[in-house]
């Protein structure tokens, strides 16, 4: 390995937390998928520099109390397990940029490239005048949708009243309340009978054996957030037993179910699931039509 210069750029910051992490066998997929990355994020939250400059910032050198709270936040890093964006308090999704604590998942949903691309072709955007999410964590997808569909009405659901006092947050933040409603209960329960053009939900779907064999990383999550019973599909099953009473006849609905969707097929094989290929990558979502339902 090699030592830390007495005096070390950005560049050699980085590279010495990546080493670090490498050699500690952390766990990444909260944003980053690999050490050099990960130092990166932190090296440069640590210091306050743009990524935008980041040619630039490399070969910067902050000086000896920049070298020390870098050094510290990577040592906190490797101590605690933590995933970065719970050291930072922010993670982007969707290109937009949302505050996080271990009250909600670190954002990380393929749904951001869906929602980029205006759910098209399986629904027509135009259309889009009430969209639910639920499971909502952060609030980042129901975020997002309200920015993606500017005339649409958003509700979000999550059972959590912690992960709820985020999204609020966040809500505030992209200045979306007056079109996004918080709702707090279980699936469906807190929207009566309203139906949606658009449903989406990244809900609880690793089931108990999986959670078990978790890295450390993923302890930090919220379990509610995560544990989804025997087959991880507790919550799944619930949102496709209600989902019918809620869409439009013309809407949609898109699940995230990750390594579920195995299970997911061979629990109900006579839906008509489409899985979607997504660019970055990231499987596991699945949509039906309200017709299909
Ligand atoms: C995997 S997280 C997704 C959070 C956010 N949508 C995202 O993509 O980052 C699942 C969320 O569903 C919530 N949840 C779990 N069980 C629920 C239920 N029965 N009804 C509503 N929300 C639930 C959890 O509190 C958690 O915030």
């Amino acid at each position: 390995m090699s030592p830390l210069p007495s005096d070390p750029t950005v560049a050699e910051l980085i590279r010495f937390g990546a080493e670090e992490f490498g050699r500690a066998g952390l766990a990444y997929g909260h944003g980053t998928d690999n050490p050099v990355d990960e130092a990166a994020a932190l090296v440069f939250h640590a210091l306050d520099l743009d990524h935008a400059d980041a040619a630039e910032a490399y070969e910067s050198k902050p000086g000896a109390e920049g070298a020390r709270r870098v050094l510290e936040l990577l040592a906190e890093r490797v101590s605690r397990r933590v995933p970065a964006a719970y050291l930072m308090r922010r993670m982007w999704f969707a290109g937009l940029e949302f505050e996080v604590d271990e009250r909600v998942i670190v954002p990380r949903s393929p749904f951001a490239e869906l929602v980029h691309a205006g759910f098209r072709p399986w629904i027509d955007p135009e259309r889009v005048r009430r969209v639910l999410d639920v499971g909502t964590g952060s609030g980042c997808i129901a975020i997002a949708c309200a920015l993606a569909f500017p005339e649409a009405r958003v509700d979000a659901v999550d059972v959590s009243p912690d992960a709820l006092e985020v999204a609020a947050r966040n809500v505030a933040r992209h200045r979306v309340g007056d079109r996004l409603r918080l709702l707090r209960g279980d699936v469906f329960e807190p929207v009566g009978a309203a139906r949606y053009d658009l449903i989406v939900s990244n809900p609880p779907y690793v089931s108990d054996a999986e959670m078990d064999a978790l890295p450390v990383e993923y302890r930090h999550e919220p379990d509610l957030a995560l544990r989804a019973g025997r087959d991880g599909l507790d919550v799944v099953r619930r949102i496709l037993a209600g989902a019918a009473a809620h869409l439009e006849p013309w809407g949609a609905l898109f699940v995230e179910v990750g390594d579920s969707d195995q299970r997911l097929q061979e629990a109900f094989p006579r839906l008509p699931f489409t899985w979607l290929e997504l660019e970055h990558g990231g499987g596991g979502v699945f949509m039906l039509r309200a017709s299909e339902l």
